[in-house]
Order: structure tokens, then sequence, then C-alpha cells
């Protein structure tokens, strides 16, 4: 459980950070939102002694070994295994760098993906050789479905042989509503949460996302962390003059938590008033906290992680950089994404998109519906155009793609 003395610790540290100018001084530069009511943030340093449950969590499920498919096999060699699908384009926040400020068209209910047709494609691309199944939005827990979903394929796995080499079922969330959600989800088969934070400060909370919502996600991420949940990540997306100046604040959390905390290069997508001066590239932020913990140790990455890992010797968590912007890590990319309405994305920066669900709905077979994957899987580039260049491309924006 929490201490009392690491609690008051925190938020005395936090209550001293607090400036009263930056409101006015950041809203100039990312967006016209107004701040809400200062809230003390809840306790984030548990000092509970390391229990099964979080030891199960870094046990891994065996990776069957499967046949590679060619179906989703690139030109360059490159296995798409990871798919991400996207809910739902509705979410409880609006974080500026997701969501344009004057809101997005939502799409027709009857355009969405059904749960059928959800869990249709998931096992079509599970029986073609995807592993990993994330379920993103919008924010995924908005949808009544999710826990069929999840248990859908969870069952599937367990009892089809064809389905076994299925090793993770997670979600992206805001966390808003996750305390609530977590029990059914578990119960599911959920494996493992990615969880959005991007302060620790509640009035920047307010201001980053326009919504209110700071101590439902610090429950969230508590609860999340303390649950049977294999991993638990903190997603950061770090934006100069904004929250760049909390980045040691947040590797202090992984001192007493198994927690990740992965630091995100800020990227430009349609309406999100992207420019590269607010982009804080990831060796800055990397020395920033060398000045904090010099002898922080990088960690061993796996083939295809987008995190580049580090750990302050000691410390129960770590943390890791996404540099999809300074240093792209395109060539060992392994992910496919449906957004909700139905569209296959190979890449997050590409336009090019082809409607799965209207391959669905016209009655094509599975021999058909490989064949258009395939194809799309094949037009994949091999990087995408460069952080100027994206930013100047068409592209959705991020809450109509999935994070
Ligand atoms: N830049 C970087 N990451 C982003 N996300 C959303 N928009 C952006 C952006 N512009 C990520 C956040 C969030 C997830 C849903 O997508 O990490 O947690
Ligand atoms: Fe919602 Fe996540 Fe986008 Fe924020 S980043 S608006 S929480 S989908």
């Amino acid at each position: 459980m929490a201490s009392k003395s690491s609690t008051t610790l925190l938020s005395g540290w936090l209550t001293r950070r607090l400036c009263r100018h930056f409101i006015s001084h950041i809203q100039k530069h990312y967006s016209t939102a107004t701040a809400g009511t200062a809230v003390l943030p809840t306790n984030q340093h548990s000092n509970h002694e390391e229990s099964a449950r979080t030891q199960s969590r870094r046990r891994q499920l065996p990776n069957e070994i499967k046949p590679l498919s060619h179906f989703l096999e690139d030109k360059f060699g490159r296995h798409h295994t990871y798919l991400r699908i996207s809910l739902t384009e509705k979410c409880s926040l609006r974080c500026t760098y997701c969501m344009p400020e004057e809101g997005v068209d939502l799409t027709p209910t009857n355009k969405l993906l059904s749960t059928k047709e959800i869990i249709e494609l998931a096992k079509l691309f599970v029986r073609t050789g995807v592993k990993k199944i994330r379920f993103t939005g919008g924010e995924p827990l908005v949808r009544r479905d999710i826990c069929d979903v999840i248990s859908e394929l969870n069952y599937l796995r367990k009892n089809d042989e064809t389905y076994a080499h299925l090793q993770m079922l997670g979600i992206t969330t805001n966390g808003v509503v996750l305390s609530r959600k977590l029990p059914g989800l578990l119960k599911a088969g959920l494996d493992s949460a990615n969880i959005s934070l991007d302060t620790l400060v509640p009035e920047k909370f307010t201001f980053i996302t326009r919504r209110n919502g700071f101590d439902k996600v610090m429950r969230g991420i508590k609860d999340a962390v303390e649950s049977d949940l294999r991993t638990v990540k903190i997603n950061n997306v770090v934006m100069r003059g904004l929250n760049d100046d909390e980045i040691c604040d947040f590797v202090q959390l992984t001192q007493h938590q198994h927690v990740d905390i992965r630091f995100i290069e800020y990227m430009p997508f349609d309406g999100n008033r992207w420019n590269s001066n607010k982009m804080v590239p990831f060796r800055e932020l990397l020395s920033k906290i060398k000045g904090k913990w010099p002898d922080i140790e990088k960690l061993q990455d796996s083939a295809n992680d987008t995190s580049k890992a580090y750990k302050v010797p000691g410390f129960k968590g770590q943390i890791g950089f996404i540099s999809s912007m300074s240093d792209h890590f395109c060539g060992t990319c392994n992910r496919v994404r449906i957004t909700a309405d139905g569209n296959f994305k190979v890449c997050l920066f590409g336009g090019n998109e082809i409607s799965l669900r209207d391959a669905l709905r016209s009655g094509k077979s599975e021999d058909e519906m490989l064949a258009i994957i395939e194809t799309a899987v094949k037009k994949k580039k091999a990087r995408h155009a460069g952080m100027l260049n994206l930013a100047e491309m068409k592209n959705r924006p991020m809450i109509l793609i999935g994070g």
C-alpha cells in the first residue's frame, strides 16, 4: 500500500513545481483550451513487496513456433505479426496531440465494424500468423463489447490449436474508466494495458486532454499496476515547453513500481498543431535523465520493439523511448492496423488504405480476403517519409487511426 510519507513528499514536490504562469505560456503555443481546478495527484509510490501477481506479470506465454505467413510478409522481409484494431473513433478525452480542436466527423455506426466483424477479422489475422492484438481507439473502453471480443479470442487461443500462438491481447486506454472495467477485462483474458499519461500535474492534464479526469486515470494506473496484468505501460507524449520538464518525475515513478514508462516523440497528424520545435528528440531526453541518473542502463530490446528500453539500477520499473521521428524503427516494423471503420492500414503514416469492412460485407471468401491483405502488405514502403515531410502530408487525425 501507499506510504503516507511518500504521498506527502510527492504532493509537496509537485505543488512546488506548479507554476502559475505556465498555462498562459503554453496556451500561446499549443491551443486555446482552458485549465481546470487544481487537484493534487494521488500517491504513486507503492512500497508493497513484489507479489505473486506482479511476478506473474513478467511471465511470458509460450511462443509457439508457427510457419510465417507470406500474406503478412512485405517486400522487405518484414513479417507483420502485430495487429492493432481500433474499436471506436470516440473518446472521453480530447488530447491536443490526437484530436483536432474542432473535433472529427464521426463515421455512422453502420459503417463501423460490428462485434462480429471485429472478431471475424481478428480470427482471420491470427489464422494467418498474427501473434499480438492490441485494441485501440479513440478510447476502446467506451465500446461495450470489448470484453466479448477479448473473451472470444481468449477462449480460442486456449481451446483451439489454430489460435494457440496468439500470445498477447492488449488495450491502449486513456485510463479514465479503467478501474471500473478492469475486473471484467481481466476475466475476459486481457494481458496488457498501455495507459496514456502525459503529466503528473492536474492542471496540465486538463489542459492537454481538454477534460477533467486526472484522479480517475491515476487510480486506473494504480489498479492496473497492482492487478494480474502481465504488462502495464504508460504512454507519455513529450511536448517541448509543455511537459518536458516532468521527465525525471516520470522516471522517478519507476523506482517502486513495475511499470514501463514510454516517452513518445510528438508525431504530426492532421489537425494536431505539430511543429518540429515542439518535438523533443529522445537523445535530448536521455541526456536530461542521465544528468540525474548517470548510471542508467540500456536494456536489451527485442527484435520488433518500438521502444529503446533503459532502467535505473535498483528501480523496479523501466523506461523507454519511442523515437518515431528522430530515429525511426521502420526497418523492424511488424505492425498493421485496422481502423474503426474497417480500413486496413499497413503504416501509421501511410495514406494507403483498403476497406476490409467492404470486402467482408460483400461476402469475400477467406482466400480473397487474404489476397487483399497481402496486396496491401506488399505495397508497404520501406520507411515513412521523414518527420518534416510527414507534417506536410495528408493523413487521418490520430483519433481516427488508433494509437
Ligand atoms: N504523437 C505521439 N503519440 C501519439 N499518440 C496519439 N497521438 C500522438 C501523437 N501525435 C499516442 C499516445 C496515446 C495513444 C493513443 O497514441 O501515446 O497514448
Ligand atoms: Fe483520447 Fe487517447 Fe486520443 Fe487522448 S490520445 S484523445 S485519450 S484517443
